[in-house]
């Protein structure tokens, strides 16, 4: 009997632990249907921006480049100002004359050898000025620049015995329009007085000689040709007068 009634010491116990349980089941649900009513828990870690958000604000971020690019106004303090004239300052298209070209031809091409002031170096590199090696016939000149000159020559009293370069299409490529802008040039600056050479002229000329790849020889390269512009079939009259006009030249250059 003490057993039994030992066994239901702990049975009772167990009973009212049980019907304390249920209790608070019922309040186990109350709980749970509150919390049902509230809203999620807050979690760690984060969302990521949706991928279209991110399509949109990039591409908000190129329409705003380009529409800066586009109405900035070049950021100029002016730009609002009434009178603005976008085109104002920009640069006009310099035009630089035959003789100016071949200023700078001049000083990239020939001043290494021919000097800047077109004196040469006596006995290695003839001189270019009062000489009508370079205000004779134009041809002649031009036959010089575009194939070259070599073996033994005579400038203004010196022997000179070198190689000059070929500029031309067999040598080393200057353009028609170079050409004739530094034959000009030499023509008419330190005091030497000759005509223009046109970049049509040397075109004509290139069209003569430019497939020749040896230099000329001094006998060969005055072969036909007057002293100045002397077409095979020209008054003699005419003839006198250019040689007076190259005796001038020459005489006039120290
Ligand atoms: C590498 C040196 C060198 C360069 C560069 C050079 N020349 Fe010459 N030039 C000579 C030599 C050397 C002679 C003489 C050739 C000879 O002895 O047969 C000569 C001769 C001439 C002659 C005929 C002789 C005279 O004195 O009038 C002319 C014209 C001439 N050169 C113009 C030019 C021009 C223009 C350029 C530039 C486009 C140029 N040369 C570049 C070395 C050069």
């Amino acid at each position: 009997m003490s057993d039994h009634e030992k066994n239901t010491g702990p049975n009772s116990d167990s009973r009212a632990a049980l019907e304390q349980a249920a209790m608070q089941d019922e309040q186990m649900q109350d709980v749970h249907a509150q919390l049902m009513r509230e809203k999620e828990e807050p979690h760690e870690g984060f969302s990521p921006v949706p991928i279209f958000l991110m399509f949109a604000f990039a591409a908000l971020c190129f329409w705003g480049g380009v529409y800066l690019v586009e109405y900035s106004g070049g950021y100029r303090w002016d730009a609002y100002s009434p009178h603005f004239d976008p085109g104002a300052d920009a640069p006009k298209p310099v035009e630089i004359t035959l003789f100016e070209r071949g200023a700078r031809v001049y000083r990239n091409q020939c001043a290494q050898c021919h000097q800047a002031d077109g004196r040469g170096v006596t006995g290695v590199y003839p001189p270019l000025v009062g000489t009508d090696w370079v205000t004779g016939h134009p041809r002649l000149v031009s036959r010089v620049l575009i194939n070259g000159l070599s073996g033994p020559i005579e400038v203004a009293g010196s022997t000179y015995n070198g190689n000059m370069p070929a500029f031309g299409p067999s040598g080393l490529g200057l353009n028609n329009r170079d050409i004739a802008a530094v034959i000009t040039y030499i023509r008419q600056e330190w005091g030497n007085d000759a005509s223009e050479v046109t970049q049509d002229m040397i075109a004509a000329y290139v069209a003569d000689y430019g497939s020749r790849t040896r230099p000329w020889t001094a006998p060969e390269v005055r072969e036909g040709l007057g002293p100045e512009p002397a077409a095979p079939a020209q008054e003699p009259d005419a003839d006198a007068e250019t040689d007076a006009a190259s005796d001038e030249v020459a005489m006039r250059a120290p």
